[in-house]
């Protein structure tokens, strides 16, 4: 049994004639400790999976198994419980609260998980040790966006999901955000799923899942993924 198992899954939208499948029988798995890209087009269904796996929405049909945990069959508040402990999350907007500092923000998160990890370190680690004081707007894009991964880092998360966590960042600032997720993974041993539209990034993961009108049309496990740097877009 995989770590992560995505199996069969259906995500409707709507009924009868106007009825949209944003997954369309989508199957895939990930192993612990690997960084996944999931890679498709726009309207692919990148996104529809992720907020299945970050327990922020619920399929149709099939199965979605988490370290042995069956995230379809579970409760509402199982969901809850699920969000708030065991994934982290990072999105192309960084979502932090406006009127706390950056170490306040990490805290947020790290406050509430019993394994969490101490805040002000992971923002050491994600090169802002110098700016814990600072508040959103005194930071840059790039910056802000390494307060989000802190935030999710430290809740010391089963599942790190990134849904285009650069695409709102200029190329070197995106390059550099790429380059600490895949440290991240590799040196914390955390599973990463990072969706992105952006075929370039296929070859930095452990594994490539491509996504096509709701479908995975292909799993590629790559022995050797390519560092950040080698990457040119
Ligand atoms: N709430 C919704 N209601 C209806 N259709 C939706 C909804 N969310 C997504 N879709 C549709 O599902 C498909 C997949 O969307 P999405 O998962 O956001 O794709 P991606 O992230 O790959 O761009 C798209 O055709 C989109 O229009
Ligand atoms: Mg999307």
């Amino acid at each position: 049994m995989a770590f992560l198992e995505f199996h069969d899954v259906v995500r409707q939208y709507g009924e009868g004639e106007s009825a949209v499948k944003a997954l369309d029988h989508a199957t895939f798995d990930i192993e612990k400790g690997e960084l996944a890209v999931i890679l498709g087009a726009s309207g692919a269904g990148k996104s529809t999976a992720l907020n299945i796996l970050g327990g922020m929405d619920r399929a149709t049909s099939g199965s979605v198994v988490l370290d042995g945990r069956a995230l379809t069959a579970a409760s509402e508040s199982e969901l809850t419980d699920y969000r708030r402990f065991d994934v982290g999350f990072v999105f192309q907007f960084y979502n932090l609260v406006p009127n706390l500092t950056a170490l306040e923000n990490v805290e947020l998160a790290s406050q509430i998980c019993p394994d969490a990890l101490d805040a002000r370190e992971t923002l050491e680690k994600v090169g802002l040790g110098e700016r814990l004081g600072n508040f959103p707007a005194q930071l840059s894009g790039g910056e802000q966006q390494r307060v989000s991964i802190a935030r999710a880092l430290a809740k010391n998360p089963k599942l790190l999901l990134c849904d285009e966590p650069t695409g709102a960042l200029d190329y070197n600032t995106g390059k550099q955000i790429l380059q600490l997720l895949q440290d991240s993974c590799r040196n914390n041993g955390i599973t990463v799923a990072l969706v992105t539209h952006n075929s370039a990034l296929a070859p930095m993961g452990d594994r490539l899942i491509r996504f096509r009108s709701g479908k995975v049309t292909e799993i590629c496990v790559n022995e050797h993924p390519t560092p950040i740097a080698d990457i040119e877009w």
